[in-house]
């Protein structure tokens, strides 16, 4: 018999595929299929400081007017509170009808919104947070480390207040990544995902207007993040790695655990196959195990991370050079 479990954030997981944060995790009858369908835990849809900014300005827009500041005030309180409400409900209710994980999610730019948010997540019973930071610099005078501070100061506030552990979900967007997750670990990270998929825009050249491009990953994409999965979990101790981005099949979840991923996160897969797909990548996880003689998924996993191969180079070469240079 297989044994495909993992451990992620000092958590144990009966196998290392997370149904990541999105629109397939955001009600219990949505979450239910994922579990019957064998997941291994969920991050629940992210709670988004925008969109509760912007559920704050949709109300006042349709009232008629306040004669005094409280009232603005008390519309503004009412709706954060409501919307929290409703995420914690959420959190309580999935954590006492399933047995996997339940790991909360936010994203957030502001570095104090979200610590009295965190505290009521881990009351609610969350076994985890997922802090979904992502902030796009365009201030061409600004340097490397102020953007970068932002990640280390809503993590740091986060993690005074809560014990619950925490993983740092992250753009590939970094001039040094391993740094940045090292400091991250040293702020109180005990994982990261890499990387988030963020919206994209696209260029529609007919009416010559932005559109969004294709919300949904591609089975080739994975292998954006598996170099950085073999570096990063070599190189910062302490750090557990969640790969997540383009893993659509069973053999895309195996070379991020060869690599050094503990889990993998799927989303699009989920999207365009549905639920089922879950319990497939398990089936094809179990018979090559079985093909390759391994009894636990876990004692392979960093076989071939950056710090196990006699040729760490392979992971560092980024240019065509050596072996395409001969490519007509
Ligand atoms: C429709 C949709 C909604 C998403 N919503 C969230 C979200 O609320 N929070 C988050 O952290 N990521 C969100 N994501 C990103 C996914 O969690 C995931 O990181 C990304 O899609 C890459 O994984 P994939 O290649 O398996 O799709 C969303 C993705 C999609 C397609």
């Amino acid at each position: 018999m297989s044994d495909l479990s993992v451990h992620y954030l000092g958590i144990r997981l009966k196998n290392p595929i997370i149904v990541s944060s999105s629109g397939l995790t955001n009600s219990i009858s949505k979450i239910e299929r994922l579990v019957d369908a064998g997941a291994g835990a969920i991050v629940l849809k992210s709670l988004f400081e925008e969109q509760i900014n912007q559920d704050i300005s949709n109300e006042i827009y349709k009232s008629e007017g306040f004669d005094y500041p409280e009232a603005l005030d008390y519309v503004k309180g009412y709706v954060r509170e409501n919307d929290i409400s409703s995420y914690l409900q959420l959190i309580k209710e999935a954590k006492s009808r399933f047995d996997v994980p339940i790991i909360a999610s936010v994203n957030c730019y502001s570095v104090n919104e979200w610590v009295d948010f965190a505290k009521q997540i881990e009351n609610a019973g969350a076994d985890a947070l997922e802090l979904n930071v992502f902030v796009v610099n365009t201030d061409k005078n600004s340097i490397a480390i102020e953007y970068e501070q932002i990640y280390y100061d809503v993590l740091s506030n986060v993690k005074n207040v809560i014990s619950i552990p925490v993983a740092m979900k992250l753009g590939s967007y970094f001039s040094n990544l391993v740094s940045v997750v090292n400091r991250l670990n040293i702020s109180g990270a005990k994982g990261v995902v890499l990387f988030n998929r963020f919206y994209e825009p696209d260029v529609d050249i007919n009416n010559m207007t932005l559109t969004s491009a294709d919300v949904f990953s591609t089975p080739s994409d994975y292998q954006k993040t598996l170099r950085w999965v073999a570096i990063v979990s070599s190189k910062v101790n302490g750090v557990d790695v969640s790969a997540s981005t383009g893993i659509h099949s069973a053999e895309s979840v195996i070379k991020q655990i060869l690599v050094g991923a503990k889990t993998v996160q799927v989303c699009s897969a989920v999207y365009k196959n549905g639920p089922k797909i879950i319990t497939k990548m398990i089936e094809d996880i179990e018979i090559w195990m079985s093909q390759k003689h391994i009894s636990s998924l876990s004692s392979v996993c960093g076989k071939l991370n950056y710090n196990s191969i006699s040729e760490p180079y392979l992971f560092e070469r980024a240019q065509f050079m050596k072996y395409f240079s001969n490519l007509e």
